[in-house]
């Protein structure tokens, strides 16, 4: 908590003023941070878990166990939909996902298959491939 807490104050949300960090954790414990980085082009806003993952991919991790998300609201928030197809790919079914909030300190944890049941996988490509 107390490290989601100081690395929510390098979130960059200057439009939304939603602030939000996320930390990912490798199959050997390695912890990866992550916070949302907005623009004045909205579009092309990055979400705290995303940028949590590839910076675990871009460091060497290989498979995601859990991950972290924390913001201010209430009621914990649960990830996007994009951020859930991301999830898919580099943690699976069984990764956990915990959602805290740090103004109430209510706690969530899930487990991706129960946010996102049916996710696009990686093997659903095979077969799907003209010629
Ligand atoms: N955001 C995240 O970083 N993660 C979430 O789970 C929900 C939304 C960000 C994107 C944007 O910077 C701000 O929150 C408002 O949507």
């Amino acid at each position: 908590m107390s490290r989601l807490r100081s690395l929510i104050e390098r979130s960059y949300s200057p439009y939304s003023g939603f602030r939000v960090a996320s930390i990912a954790v490798d199959e050997e414990g390695r912890a990866y941070p992550g916070v949302n980085v907005e623009n004045a082009s909205y579009g092309l806003t990055m979400c705290a878990e995303r940028v949590a993952i590839f910076n675990a991919i871009t460091s060497g991790a290989r498979r995601i166990k859990r991950i972290y998300v924390a913001s201010e609201a209430e009621e914990p928030v649960p990830p996007c939909g994009a951020c859930l197809q991301v999830m898919a790919e580099h943690g699976g079914p069984d990764m956990e996902v915990t959602l805290v909030s740090l103004t109430s300190g209510a706690i969530r944890r899930y487990r991706l298959k129960d946010l996102l049941p049916h996710a696009f996988t990686p093997d659903m490509l095979e077969g799907g491939r003209s010629e």
